[in-house]
């Protein structure tokens, strides 16, 4: 194999390996009864405010990510800078289903207070590999 052939063969392998990681969530989430997962529900959700019982707070995905995921986030409650969501922006992002999950976990109950269904994760997992 020539070197530019062998380089786009790297690229191609390496760009595989990195949406790998949502394919295989995805079929975790239908296997738990989610189907026909959708970006324009989950766009809607990403700006919908939820109140927090407790502190009284509107909180919402876009707190800490803003509505632009291409954008630095920042932390609603530390102020800390938040990588950018949009695996354009952060090709570091949906490339480990660890983390995606971990997080999934704290934001939601951060933000509605509970955890998010299958479907709910299948939909956000949509709509930030769109960006
Ligand atoms: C209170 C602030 C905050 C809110 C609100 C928030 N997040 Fe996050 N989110 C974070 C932080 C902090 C991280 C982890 C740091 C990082 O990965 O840069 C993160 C990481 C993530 C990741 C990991 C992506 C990856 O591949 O690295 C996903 C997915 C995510 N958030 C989705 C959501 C969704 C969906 C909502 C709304 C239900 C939400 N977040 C609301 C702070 C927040």
């Amino acid at each position: 194999m020539t070197r530019p052939l062998f380089l786009a063969f790297l690229l191609c392998v390496a760009t595989l390996a990195r949406a790998d990681v949502v394919a295989p969530l995805l079929k975790s989430y239908e296997a738990a009864g989610a189907s026909k997962f959708s970006a324009k529900d989950a766009e809607a959700a990403w700006v919908q405010p939820h109140l927090d019982a407790k502190t009284g707070e509107s909180r919402k995905c876009s707190s800490c990510h803003t509505e632009d995921l291409r954008r630095v986030g920042k932390h609603a409650s530390t102020g800390k800078a938040i990588d950018p969501l949009a695996p354009s922006a952060n090709p570091k992002r949906l490339t480990d289903a660890e983390h995606v999950e971990k997080w999934f976990t704290r934001n939601c109950r951060w933000t509605y207070g509970r955890d998010c269904s299958a479907q709910e994760k299948g939909n956000f997992l949509l709509y930030i590999q769109s960006k």
